[in-house]
């Protein structure tokens, strides 16, 4: 609608959505192409899980094929700059008024997909949130199925494993938003409940975030170890900080869920990450036949390693996939959904499922360390706790 003002380009959207959600829709032919829409943050501060997810999206049509049940499937990619929810959400609507999708997907921050979560619910569009993470998205739309994980399940086994391995106190250091503060809460009450001591809970804000003071101030407190969660593409940043604070030599481990040692930012990351322990659903390190094939596959498509963003939006595909595969190509939505619910397949990560009762993934949550491997840093993962469901917060 180039011609409109944005508040009558808003009415007509409105309007349109009514009809959407009235049942006035077109009827689906099983010629009419399968649209996905997938939103997410392709430039900005988020832009690498936008560009991880994509690029895994676009492996998976290509080693898949591009149709289903006899449709062929067309990807509407859009850019959200993964700071606005208000273009989240209009984005979200475009794509089911104006381009008639059958599928919303990506979402890479917490607040985007709550933003788009009431649109899904209204014109009863499956959802597949890709990438965001706090235990509560799932349940603002029943149309939303995860494919990624969820902070209090990536969490809870890294304060066990600490506790057990001879850490007794601990600071934590979160991103001051829904995701971190499941992280935070999470960590605080199974470390706590296990025995040990957390000295200071810190809270780093999630724009334009200075680590450098809250990290002498985790040093002062002299803990025996860090505990971090900050959202993907922000790992960096810690660790330098991290380094050029001397918190390493001052005997503080690093330890907290894998978003930190991100893949996609580990390898520049180098040496200073060696050491950190963490746990988490997926490492690109991941001994396995599939996880062997995807790694190579990804790589020689897009010259950057995957990480975990890259496998919720492969695992997202196969979902669609699989779902629209087996109730056919004129299905609705709640019957797609349906068709989501219990589905279990080996993904590069592991074997998982989708939480019937929930729509969360339920895998398994490993817990690895970062070494040198052919002089590059890799998480190497030396235990694991399986069929790990979301916990809540
Ligand atoms: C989120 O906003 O839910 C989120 C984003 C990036 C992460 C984890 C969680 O790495």
């Amino acid at each position: 609608m180039p011609h409109l003002s944005s508040s009558r380009r808003r009415t007509v959207l409105k309007a349109a959505m009514a009809t959407v959600v009235t049942g006035f829709a077109a009827p689906v032919f099983a010629a009419d192409p399968l649209k996905i829409g997938l939103i997410l943050p392709l430039t900005g501060p988020f832009a690498s899980t936008g560009r991880q997810v994509e690029a895994a999206c676009r492996l998976y049509m290509k080693q898949n094929g591009d149709s289903v049940a006899g449709r062929k499937v067309e990807l509407i990619v859009k850019d959200d700059t993964g700071v606005a929810p208000e273009t989240t959400k209009r984005l979200a609507q475009e794509l089911i008024v104006q381009d008639k999708v059958s599928v919303l997907a990506g979402f890479g921050l917490t607040p985007l997909a709550l933003a788009a979560a009431p649109v899904a619910t209204q014109s009863r569009t499956p959802m597949i949130v890709m990438a965001a993470a706090t235990s509560i998205v799932t349940s603002k739309s029943p149309y939303i199925v995860r494919s990624g994980f969820t902070l209090p399940q990536v969490t809870w086994p890294i304060a066990e494993w600490a506790a057990k391995n001879d850490i007794k106190s601990a600071v934590t250091l979160v991103t001051d938003y829904a995701p971190g503060l499941d992280a935070e809460k999470t960590f605080v009450s199974r470390f706590s409940g296990a025995g040990g001591k957390v000295l200071e809970s810190l809270r780093v804000p999630l724009r334009n975030p200075d680590y450098a003071p809250f990290l002498q101030r985790a040093k002062d407190a002299k803990p025996d170890a860090l505990f971090v969660f900050v959202p993907s593409g922000e790992g960096s940043a810690v660790m330098k900080q991290f380094s050029d604070r001397g918190l390493k030599e001052a005997g503080i481990r690093m330890i907290g869920t894998g978003d930190v040692v991100d893949d996609d930012l580990l390898e520049s990351m180098g040496a200073v990450a060696v050491g950190v322990v963490t746990s988490f659903h997926y490492s690109a390190a991941h001994k396995s036949p599939q996880n062997q094939a995807y790694v190579d596959a990804f790589m020689k498509a897009n010259r950057f390693r995957p990480n975990f963003h890259s496998v919720g939006g492969y695992d997202g595909m196969h979902l669609i996939y699989e779902a629209f595969g087996k109730v056919g190509a004129g299905a609705d939505g709640d019957q797609v959904v349906a068709a989501m619910k219990g589905m279990a397949w080996t993904s590069p990560r592991g074997p998982m499922s989708i939480d019937p009762a929930t729509r969360d993934p339920i895998q398994t949550v490993y817990v690895r360390k970062v070494e040198m491997v052919d002089g590059k840093p890799w998480s190497i993962e030396f235990e694991k706790f399986e069929n790990v469901k979301d916990a809540g917060a």
